[in-house]
């Protein structure tokens, strides 16, 4: 009997694959970054090929750890940053122009032009999103009205888009050669371009934005076997059964499965999703509506989603582009190094403002600086805008839903950070809690396939084999917590109608 699960991620940083065997653990991983390109002001680009040449060393590495064969993988998940879109050839395979990652802001004047008449809610009601930069729909768009004879050949049926599920999907299932040209529903979810009720590409949007219906994937549900890897690759044989968006495969791996339950992932941005259960529930309060998860034939489960454009990547530049220190968890180091932030305030908004304020036009700032402002409150303030961010969209969820959150459940890479994961309960005034494995990603994601081939029962498995392995509890005093609070609104007030 094949003992294993094979988990993908391919995350806006990196591509990882993890091992889990049959209790959930991790038995082994590989890993490689890939090039962030930021060839102009707002622009965020990725290499597609890069990023599958990553992929297949980390599953090579995965599996060379964990001392197996492709005949020891029962199935394969796939889980990804979502939004991000590449548009290629499908007889060549090769993409036309660098994939648009979902943090870049050149379809401003996209969106803006579509919202000209019927304002940015013009088709929330339908795919439970606003006009804005960062879903997928208007960055095939420009590509198509950008790249040099990317139109004429998208019409010639000679073009595929797809979000990074699809670009590997095909990729692992044969590429030229028969590769299967598909997504799931909530990567479909992501892209403006799916009626949320019918889970079908809604036509007159597809129309709206001029992009041919032949581009398009097929909408499959997130656990089922969609194909089989390609025979000369790493995984011959292997089912290919579940494919979840990263943010729908952590709330699948933290076992969210009833509704009013929820959890916060820290990654490059943060992304609360709340599970609604089988209706979409549409937000009053700058939230999103996107498809949490489909299980098989079963219905589709709905989530309300607070999505932070910028938290773990704002640590990043403060490394990459500020030098203010080595490695990303020196930032708890530095900001440990003082009591507080010393009146420094520092709203990342970098991708302009996503939940709860959708505002394209704001821009990073830091704001309350003295002489006695260090680099140390800095990095405090960098942190505590993680937990204010995230704290804004809870209460934006809260007024929501008419029912406070109780608690909750996080995972990523900054939950390592104890100096944030206080903050965090201190800012909220409930606890917060994380679960043994954290990499609940690339677990969601394996479960779904797992499930799919009857490696695993059901969802009760998933239940059963979560625990919780620490907790955070509020212990700040209530007016102190409201008082930096406040100031925090002040600042971001200030990085409104920064671009035109
Ligand atoms: O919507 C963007 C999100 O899916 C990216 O997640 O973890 O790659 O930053 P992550």
């Amino acid at each position: 009997m094949t003992q294993f699960i094979l988990s993908i991620d391919q995350g806006t940083t990196s591509s990882r694959a993890i091992v889990f065997d049959h209790s959930a653990s991790i038995v082994a991983s590989g890993q490689l970054e890939h090039r962030q390109h930021f060839p102009r002001a707002g622009w965020v680009e990725h290499d597609a090929i890069e990023i599958w040449d990553n992929v297949r060393q980390a599953v090579g590495l995965a599996l060379t750890r964990a001392n197996l064969t492709h005949t020891d993988i029962a199935a394969v998940g796939l889980t990804n940053q979502r939004e991000t879109t590449v548009v290629w050839n499908r007889h060549t395979g090769i993409p036309v122009c660098r994939a648009i990652v979902w943090q870049d802001t050149r379809t401003q004047r996209i969106v803006a032009e579509l919202a000209r008449e019927h304002g940015v809610d013009r088709y929330k009601s339908a795919v439970g999103l606003p006009l804005a930069t960062y879903f997928a729909g208007p960055k095939v768009r420009w590509i198509l009205d950008n790249i040099p004879g990317a139109r004429e050949s998208a019409d010639n049926g000679d073009l595929l888009f797809g979000t990074m599920d699809t670009w590997i999907l095909w990729n692992l299932t044969g590429g030229v050669d028969g590769g299967i040209h598909v997504t799931d529903v909530t990567n479909a979810s992501r892209t403006m371009l799916m009626g949320l009720e019918s889970l079908a590409w809604d036509e007159s949007i597809v129309a709206d934005l001029g992009i041919p219906l032949s581009m398009l994937p097929e909408i499959r549900s997130s656990a089922e076997v969609y194909g089989f890897g390609r025979e000369h690759g790493m995984l011959p044989g292997v089912p290919i059964a579940g494919v979840l968006g990263d943010q729908q495969a952590a709330t699948f791996g933290q076992a969210c499965f009833r509704e009013g339950m929820a959890k916060n992932t820290y990654g490059t941005g943060n992304f609360l999703l709340l599970n609604t259960g089988e209706t979409p529930v549409h937000s009053q309060n700058g939230l999103i509506t996107t498809v949490c998860y489909q299980i098989g034939d079963a219905p589709a489960v709905y989530a309300l989603e607070g999505s932070i454009a910028v938290t773990g990547s704002l640590v990043q530049w403060l490394r990459d582009n500020m030098g203010m220190f080595a490695d990303a968890p020196d930032v708890e180091t530095l900001a440990r190094e003082v009591d507080d932030n010393g009146g420094a305030y520092f709203v990342p908004a970098f991708s302009g403002l996503f939940a709860p304020y959708w505002r394209p036009d704001a821009r990073g700032a830091l704001l309350g600086l003295t002489r006695f402002v260090t680099k140390q409150h800095v990095a405090r303030a960098a942190l505590e805008a993680t937990a204010f961010q995230t704290r804004e969209v809870v209460a934006a969820m809260n007024a929501d839903s008419g029912i406070p959150l109780a608690e909750l459940r996080v995972d990523g890479g900054m939950v390592a950070n104890e100096l944030l994961m206080q903050f965090q309960a201190d800012q909220l005034g409930v606890d917060v809690l994380r679960p043994t494995v954290i990499e609940t990603t690339a677990l969601g994601a394996a479960y779904a396939a797992g499930i799919a081939v009857g490696f695993w029962d059901g969802q009760e498995s998933v239940t059963e084999n979560w625990s919780e392995a620490q907790r955070w509890t509020p212990s700040m005093p209530v007016a102190e917590r409201e008082k930096l609070f406040r100031n925090w609104k002040k600042a971001v007030s200030r990085t409104f109608s920064w671009v035109d």
